[in-house]
């Protein structure tokens, strides 16, 4: 499903850290502080993106971490605010990442995801990720965990797809 047309994924800023903030409610365990997003947002190894409405509406947001000179992108935290669900936006949001990461000449997106998280895994696989380890117990609550990787070279990047420009525009769970 496409999401809706006012919503556009732009990279955060500071003023984004209280709508940011109360989107980790939806976590049970494992939120990041205001400290913790607020150094993200100026991290230089850190790509900050939010999805937002006409209204001004932060309605997610996704954290990509890239260690300097590394040419994997990693998938730090993504998510959706409950009733912004099923629209599009998280695939907008990880979209735009791939496009980021294949505009760095990134070779591949990176990330870890429940094993029990439906939701997540069936957007990842939608979008071409693979199951690359398989991680027991990786959780704080001994879940186990899955770690996915989308090779961008394989596919021209993210680029085409996205509608989110690199320049404009934790998985914890
Ligand atoms: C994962 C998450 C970011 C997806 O955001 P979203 O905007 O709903 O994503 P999309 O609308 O692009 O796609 C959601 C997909 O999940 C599916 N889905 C939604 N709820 C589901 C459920 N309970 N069980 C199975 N699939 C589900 C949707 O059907 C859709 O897939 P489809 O289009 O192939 O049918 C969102 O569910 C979320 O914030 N979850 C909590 C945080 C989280 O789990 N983050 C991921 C950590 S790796």
């Amino acid at each position: 499903m496409a999401a809706p047309a006012d919503v556009v994924v732009r990279r955060g800023r500071d003023g984004d850290a209280d709508a940011m903030l109360a989107l980790e409610a939806v976590f049970p365990s494992d939120r990041m502080s205001r400290r913790s997003i607020r150094r993200f947002l100026r991290a230089p190894t850190a790509r900050v993106l939010v999805a937002e409405n006409a209204a001004g509406a932060v309605l997610g947001n996704l954290i990509g971490l890239r260690r300097a000179g590394s040419r994997a992108m990693r998938t730090y935290s993504v998510v959706v605010a409950p009733e912004a669900r099923g629209l599009g936006i998280g695939q907008r949001l990880v979209e735009a990442l791939q496009a980021i990461a294949a505009d760095e000449a990134c070779a591949r997106v990176t990330l870890e995801v429940r094993a029990d998280n439906r939701a997540a895994r069936a957007l990842y696989a939608r979008l071409g990720y693979r199951e690359t380890a398989s991680l027991p117990g990786y959780y704080e609550d001994g879940a186990d965990g899955l770690r996915l990787s989308r090779d961008l070279a394989a596919t021209g990047g993210g680029k085409a797809s996205s509608g989110a420009s690199a320049a404009s525009t934790r998985a914890s769970a």
